[in-house]
């Protein structure tokens, strides 16, 4: 009989020690699914080299086939194998890898055996590469010796997981293994740019600030706004990193019914959680994705019917919290 049910997979949990880690190795070389941890966020990892593996990436997380994944590897001479690196992109990876930057280049050609799987860059002729910092997914890409397709461990379009417990609610019965690293120190996803026609554009904020870039790259033409009619990245999607409760974003006047997530401390009379309570931009990123995913749950037994979430200023990294509080306030 038929039947339209997800298949049921059974997931090993494996420690962060080494035959955790190798084993994590093992099932990705068998074309299995691992989730493990980086230092921005958690990642859904296949080998990027096996169109099977990354199949099964895209049915666990139920993520559109028109949304290429990342691929990681694990140093400057594996992505030049992979990409084409130009002056600007190798003086930044120089400053920024390993490390949260995403760069979108053109892909080498290389023989069918080796190249990356059309499936994971959904047909596109560019790679969003990255060289992660986090020792668990480094040991991991070492071991393994090939590129690791691993978009973020969550359900697409939902909030993206930073604690191992959060992975398990979300993955657990979908993918073989889940690796436990404990939380993720930096809490929001890579910074992603593209440099086209020396020109730059940020199409992801993250950890690593357009400042920054600037410091390092000097003169080049920078792109502000992304063309939010033309969807540059397939993934930038304007809903995203949705909690089921609704939210409203720089409220400093909380109704009564609602649950509250703070910056600095909780306000008296309030339910809920804060996300740094001395104000910490980087405090408050390390939380992000956890509080919302508690107070999501914290809504349904106390019948709050939004989470109100005080201004957090934009600068340095709280241009990547703003960004991904504004996806997670929309609604399709
Ligand atoms: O920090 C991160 O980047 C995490 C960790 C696990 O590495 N990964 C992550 O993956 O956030 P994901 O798939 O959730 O976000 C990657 C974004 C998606 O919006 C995707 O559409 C975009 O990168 N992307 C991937 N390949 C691309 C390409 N060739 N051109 C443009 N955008 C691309
Ligand atoms: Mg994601």
């Amino acid at each position: 009989m038929s039947s339209n049910k997800t298949k049921y997979i059974s997931t090993e949990i494996l420690t962060c020690n080494d035959l955790g880690i190798s084993r994590a190795v093992q099932i990705l070389k068998n074309g299995g699914t691992v989730a493990f941890p980086t230092e921005t966020v958690y990642g859904l990892g296949a080998d990027a080299t096996n169109s099977e593996a990354i199949e099964k990436v895209y049915q666990a997380k139920g993520r559109p086939k028109n949304n290429p994944l990342i691929i990681h590897v694990k140093d400057k001479t594996m992505a030049e194998h992979y990409v084409e690196m130009d002056s600007l992109t190798s003086k930044l990876s120089t400053s920024f890898w390993p490390g949260p930057l995403t760069v979108i280049l053109k892909k080498n050609p290389l023989t069918s055996k080796e190249r990356i799987t059309e499936k994971a860059l959904s047909k596109l002729k560019t790679v969003a590469i990255r060289v992660p910092a986090h020792p668990v997914a480094r040991k991991i890409l070492c071991l393994f010796g090939k590129p690791i397709a691993a978009p973020s461990a969550n359900l697409s379009g939902k909030l993206s997981t930073t604690r191992f417990e959060d992975v398990v609610m979300c993955l657990s019965g979908k993918v073989d293994a889940i690796v436990d690293g404990g939380p993720c120190p930096i809490g929001v996803e890579s910074t992603i740019l593209t440099i086209e026609n020396g020109q730059l554009t940020i199409l992801r904020p993250g950890k690593i600030t357009e400042e920054e870039i600037k410091s390092i790259i000097g003169k080049i033409k920078y792109k502000k706004e992304i063309n939010k009619n033309k969807i540059t990245s397939p993934g930038q999607f304007e809903s995203h990193y949705c909690p089921e409760t609704p939210i409203r974003l720089n409220v400093l006047h909380p109704r009564k019914n609602e649950l509250v997530l703070a910056f600095g401390p909780l306000p008296q009379g309030f339910n809920g959680l804060t996300l740094s309570k001395i104000s910490d931009p980087n405090e408050a990123a390390m939380n992000l994705y956890s509080a919302l995913a508690d107070l999501d749950n914290l809504a349904k037994t106390t019948q709050s019917n939004s989470i109100a979430i005080h201004p957090i200023p934009l600068q340095g990294i709280g241009i990547a919290i703003n960004d991904r509080l504004r996806r997670a306030a929309k609604r399709l």
